[in-house]
């Protein structure tokens, strides 16, 4: 009967929902949730949809396969708004991919692309299902290139919760976000075992491939957490900030804190004396709403500081110098992260706030052999690449070759300001004195008297806060207790900016 056939499905799902208890208390014992609270978490309570509960390989090549295939997806809500979501199921074979779990994840990934919806990935597995021999590996690509066709159409976020190794870790890779909680979440390309035979070398998980390795080394985790629960909580967080695909703008929030707000705070924070540091991140809890602000690699490439914050209620992207990290520098690392950001926050209609307090690039060896020339680039092309409305903020000092690439307006921002001390120049005073009139100087009577002179008649010539300003290469010199007020009202100026794409295959950034 009816009845008997709605039994038999109730408790054939409720077992497929539940699994195997002793996997699920092993999975609790290593401190991990299983992927169904993972879900439970990410997700506003109750909306979860889920896809191919059923779904296994066909029973007749193996009779004893459990449902799932080892990944659970479907689609759900995050603070009231639609996103996809798949959650690697360790319980199942280690949440190792074979065909059954890629062509689940394929389903979810092209739903999410079709609607134009974030993704969500919660990864937590041993890699390839060993047994499906080339069959996983080609699921893996068919993962790999719809992450690419997803690329700057949808948020892409990773969550890695358990080991994600060998070309699993591709996905994240290409992806927009990564997550890691530190002990738990381990990602590289060849395991302990495969670099003691190889290089002999006796390394851990973590030193390989933790959290906190690719928090402050690789650069590519851009939030690690201590657990779970934080962690999947501030996924919530950014996918607030983030818009649903490029074609929308990221949601705007009523907010109590005044976009004309004055900051006062910022007179004491930031000292006239361009060499003396400070914080840049004090600067920017002063500027944007109630101070809130979501940094990205906070641990990687500190000499700049990128993030996400609200301004009037807005989305905006911050890309600051950071004067307490050697002197806030631009080095091969701090362009490659900035970079990167400025390409996010284009692709996703963020726009950006560049707070300029730069004293170059860093000179030496090391970087020119690195290829500070191409990396410095990435960071040039990404800014002069960006369509969203683009605001430049100099707060003290921007020279030369660093001076440009902070988004000066010739590379196209839509608006530049400058504080009133203000110091923009090819170099500092000392280095072009000794350029133009070294030669001058050796040979006079009293080289000291006429180096400090020569110093002085660049400084008053060339490096007054309004020379700038005179040529029109900043529109204007503000009160900085104005620059919220400034920033909010040519945010508001700015909404109605479009994006003129020249017709191309595509750009050809420098790598
Ligand atoms: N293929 C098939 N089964 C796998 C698997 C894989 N890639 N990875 C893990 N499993 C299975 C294990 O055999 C084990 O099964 P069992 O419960 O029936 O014994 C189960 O998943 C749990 O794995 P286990 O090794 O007990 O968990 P762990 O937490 O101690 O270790 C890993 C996790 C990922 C470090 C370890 O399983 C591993 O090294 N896996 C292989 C990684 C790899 O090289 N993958 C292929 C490259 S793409």
């Amino acid at each position: 009967s009816t009845r008997d056939s709605l039994n038999a499905w109730l408790d054939l799902r409720e077992r497929v929902l539940r699994g195997d208890s002793e996997a699920t208390a092993r999975q609790h014992a290593k401190r991990k949730l299983s992927a169904r609270e993972r879900i439970d978490l990410l997700l506003d309570d109750g909306s979860f949809a889920e896809l191919d509960l059923y779904r296994r390989r066909l029973p007749r090549d193996a009779p004893t396969e459990p449902h799932t295939g080892g990944v659970i997806t479907g689609s759900g809500t995050v603070h009231g708004r639609t996103v996809f979501v798949y959650a690697q199921d360790f319980r199942i074979f280690g949440g190792a991919l074979d065909q059954v779990h890629a062509q689940k994840i394929h389903k979810v990934m092209d739903l999410a692309i079709a609607t134009g919806s974030p993704l969500v990935a919660l990864n937590d597995s041993g890699g390839a299902r060993i047994q499906d021999g080339v069959s996983a590996l080609a699921g893996y690509g068919g993962v790999f290139s719809r992450n690419v066709r997803a690329s700057g159409v949808i948020p892409q976020i990773s969550v890695i919760l358990g080991p994600c190794a060998g070309g699993a870790a591709y996905s994240p890779a290409l992806t927009d976000f990564i997550f890691m909680v530190r002990e738990t979440s381990y990602m590289f390309l060849t395991g302990p075992d495969v670099v003691r035979e190889v290089t002999g070398a006796e390394v851990t998980q973590e030193m390989l491939g933790g959290a906190d390795m690719h928090a402050t080394t690789s650069g590519t985790a851009t939030f690690v957490y201590d657990d779970e629960a934080t962690c999947l909580d501030d996924v919530r967080h950014l996918l607030a900030l983030l818009p649903p695909n490029s074609r929308t703008l990221p949601p705007s929030y009523a907010v109590e804190d005044s976009p004309e707000r004055s900051c006062e705070r910022l007179l004491d924070i930031v000292p006239a004396d361009p060499v003396k540091p400070y914080d840049m991140r004090d600067v920017v809890a002063e500027l944007v709403d109630e101070g809130e602000f979501l940094e990205v690699q906070d641990a990687w490439a500190q000499s700049v500081v990128c993030g996400l914050a609200r301004i009037d209620g807005r989305t905006v992207g911050i890309v600051g110098n950071q004067p307490i990290v050697r002197a806030g520098v631009l080095d091969i690392d701090a362009s490659d992260k900035a970079a990167r950001f400025v390409r996010t926050c284009d692709a996703f209609n963020i726009p950006l706030v560049t707070l300029v307090d730069v004293p170059g690039f860093l000179p030496g060896l090391d970087q020119e052999r690195g290829g500070i020339i191409r990396h410095g680039a990435k960071l040039l092309y990404a800014y002069c690449e960006a369509t969203v409305p683009r605001i430049q903020v100099i707060l003290r000092k921007a020279y030369g070759g660093a001076y440009i690439v902070m988004d000066s307006r010739s590379i196209g921002c839509d608006a530049s300001f400058a504080w009133p001390g203000n110091e923009i120049a090819v170099m500092g005073a000392d280095g072009a004195v000794s350029v133009v009139h070294g030669r001058r100087i050796v040979a006079s009577a009293d080289p000291t008297a006429l180096r400090a002179e020569l110093v002085e008649e660049y400084r008053s010539e060339m490096m007054h806060p309004y020379y700038a300003a005179e040529r029109g290469l900043v529109d204007d010199i503000i009160d900085p207790r104005d620059t919220r007020a400034v920033i909010a009202r040519t945010l508001r100026l700015l909404q109605g900016k479009r994006a003129d794409v020249i017709e191309r295959k595509h750009g050809n950034q420098p790598g």
